[in-house]
C-alpha cells in the first residue's frame, strides 16, 4: 500500500464505523452511486470525498472505483490508452444495451466521428440558434406567467433543452419529446433491470427517424453528416448501428443534463433574493453566474472507463479490466484548485470546473447548453424578477451516475 492509501486508512474520519454512522455505509470501501443516502447527502458526500478520499471503491455488482480529485480525473480522462471508454461509461452495464458512439469508443474511431460532428455544435454554429432559443424561452414563460406559479421541471426545464436541440439541430418533432424524456429518464434512474428496455424505445424511435431521413432530400445538416458516416482505420465503413447510436447519444446528452443546471440555478435564485437582484441590476454577470452554477450543480456525477492494464491511481492498485469512474462532480469542488469550493460565488474568476468532462470525450453540447442556460436566466429575470419556492414544497432530487430534479414548485406575485 503506498503512502496516500495508508494515510487514508489511518485517518479516523475514514474509519468504517464512523463512515457508516455519517453516510449510512462505508463510502470509502463500499460506495454506491444509487444509494438514496448519496442522493440526500450529495454535497456533503462530494465535499468529503474530494478532501479525504482520492479514490473510493464500490462493491456493488462487479465493483468499481471512483476517482475524486481534479488532478487525477484530468490525468485519467486524457489517458484513453490506459482508461478506455470502449467498454461503456456506466458501471455494471445493463445487458442488452447497445454501445453508444462517440461516447463509448476510443480514438481513432472516436476521433473520426468527433471531427465530423464538432462543426455542427461549434460556438459559431450554435450562436445562430440563440434568438430561436430565446424566443422559445419566452414562449414557454408565456404559458404560465399569468398563473403566478409553475412546476418548473414539467412546464419549462424538461422542455427547453429538447426544443433547443430538436428544433434547431435534430429536426424531430417536439411533440415526441415527452416520450423520449421518459425513455432517457427511466433508462437512467429506473430499476436497473428495466433500463435497457427504456433505452431500446429511444433507439427504435431514432432508428426510424434516420431511415425516414434517407427518403428525404439532403439538408446539409447534422443528420446528413451522420448518414454520410466515416471510414474507420481498417477501411470499413461505419455500420448503421453506430449512426443510430450517435443520435441516441446526442439526444441523451441533449435532454438529460441541462435541465438540472437550469433548475438548480433557478432554485438557488428563488432562495437568494440578493443574488437575484445583483443579476437583475447587472445582467452582464449572468454568463459568469452560469459557469459557477454549472460547476456547483453537475448533472453528470461520474462516468467510467475500463483499465486496459494494471495501473496505480493515487495509491490504489487497479487491475486490467477494472472499472473506474471519473467523479467530475467532486473534481469541480477540489479545494486544491479553488478557494471556498463549497460556496456559490457568481463572481468567482476563472472557474476551473470539470462538469463538461475533460479530454477527448469533453462534452460536444457545451456551447449549446450555455446558450440555453444564459438565455433562460436573462429572460426569466426580466419577466419574473420576484419569485420563490412554493411554501410547503421542496424540490425532489434523484441521483445515480447522473443527477436530476424531478419537481420544483415556484410562485410569484401577479
Ligand atoms: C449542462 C449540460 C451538460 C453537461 C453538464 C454535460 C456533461 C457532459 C460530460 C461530463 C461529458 C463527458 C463524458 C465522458 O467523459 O465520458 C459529456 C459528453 C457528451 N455530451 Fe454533454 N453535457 C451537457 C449538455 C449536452 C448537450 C446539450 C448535448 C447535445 C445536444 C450533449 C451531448 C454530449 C455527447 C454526445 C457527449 C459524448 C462526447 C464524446 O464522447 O466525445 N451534452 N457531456
Amino acid at each position: 500500500m503506498n503512502d496516500n492509501r495508508s494515510a487514508m486508512e489511518a485517518d479516523p474520519e475514514i474509519n468504517p464505523d464512523v463512515l457508516k454512522s455519517r453516510f449510512g455505509r462505508d463510502i470509502a470501501r463500499d460506495f454506491d452511486l444509487d444509494d438514496p443516502r448519496f442522493n440526500e447527502q450529495f454535497d456533503e458526500t462530494l465535499n468529503f470525498m474530494v478532501r479525504k478520499c482520492p479514490v473510493v471503491h464500490s462493491q456493488v455488482g462487479t465493483g468499481y472505483y471512483l476517482v475524486n480529485t481534479q488532478d487525477e480525473v484530468r490525468r485519467i480522462a486524457q489517458d484513453w490508452r490506459t482508461f478506455s471508454s470502449a467498454k461503456g461509461y456506466q458501471p455494471n452495464r445493463p445487458e442488452g444495451l447497445p454501445y453508444l458512439m462517440p461516447e463509448e469508443s476510443d480514438p481513432p474511431i472516436h476521433t473520426k466521428w468527433r471531427h465530423k460532428l464538432n462543426p455542427h455544435m461549434s460556438p459559431k454554429t450554435v450562436a445562430a440558434y440563440e434568438q430561436p432559443i430565446r424566443d422559445d424561452v419566452n414562449a414557454l414563460i408565456d404559458t404560465f406567467i399569468g398563473k403566478g406559479e409553475c412546476e418548473f421541471i414539467s412546464e419549462f426545464g424538461a422542455l427547453l433543452p429538447g426544443w433547443a436541440f430538436f428544433k434547431n439541430i435534430l429536426g424531430v418533432p417536439v411533440d415526441d419529446l415527452p416520450m423520449l424524456v421518459e425513455g432517457v429518464e427511466e433508462g437512467t434512474f429506473g430499476p436497473p433491470e428495466e433500463r435497457a428496455g427504456h433505452f431500446a424505445r429511444v433507439f427504435e424511435y431514432l432508428d426510424t427517424h434516420l431511415k425516414w431521413r434517407q427518403t428525404q432530400p439532403r439538408r446539409g445538416d447534422l443528420i446528413d453528416t451522420i448518414q454520410d458516416g466515416v471510414t474507420y482505420e481498417d477501411g470499413t465503413e461505419a455500420p448503421w448501428e453506430h449512426k443510430v447510436s450517435i443520435l441516441v447519444d446526442l439526444t441523451f446528452g441533449g435532454i438529460a443534463t441541462t435541465t438540472f443546471v437550469m433548475a438548480s440555478a433557478i432554485h438557488h435564485l428563488a432562495n437568494n433574493p440578493d443574488v437575484r437582484q445583483r443579476l437583475i441590476d447587472d445582467p452582464s454577470l449572468i454568463e459568469n453566474a452560469i459557469e459557477e452554477y454549472t460547476r456547483f450543480f453537475p448533472p453528470v456525477v461520474a462516468l467510467g472507463r475500463t483499465c486496459t492494464r494494471d495501473v496505480e491511481v493515487a495509491g490504489t492498485e487497479m487491475k486490467e479490466g477494472d472499472f473506474v469512474m471519473l467523479t467530475y462532480a467532486a473534481a469541480s469542488r477540489d479545494p486544491r484548485h479553488m478557494d471556498e469550493p463549497d460556496k456559490i460565488d457568481i463572481t468567482r474568476e476563472g472557474i476551473p470546473h470539470s462538469t463538461f468532462g475533460v479530454g477527448p470525450h469533453r462534452c460536444i453540447g457545451s456551447n449549446l447548453a450555455r446558450i440555453e442556460l444564459i438565455t433562460t436566466l436573462e429572460e426569466w429575470l426580466k419577466r419574473i424578477p420576484d419569485f420563490s419556492v412554493k411554501p410547503g414544497t421542496e424540490p425532489r432530487h434523484v441521483t445515480g451516475f447522473l443527477r436530476s430534479i424531478r419537481e420544483l414548485q415556484l410562485v410569484w406575485p401577479t
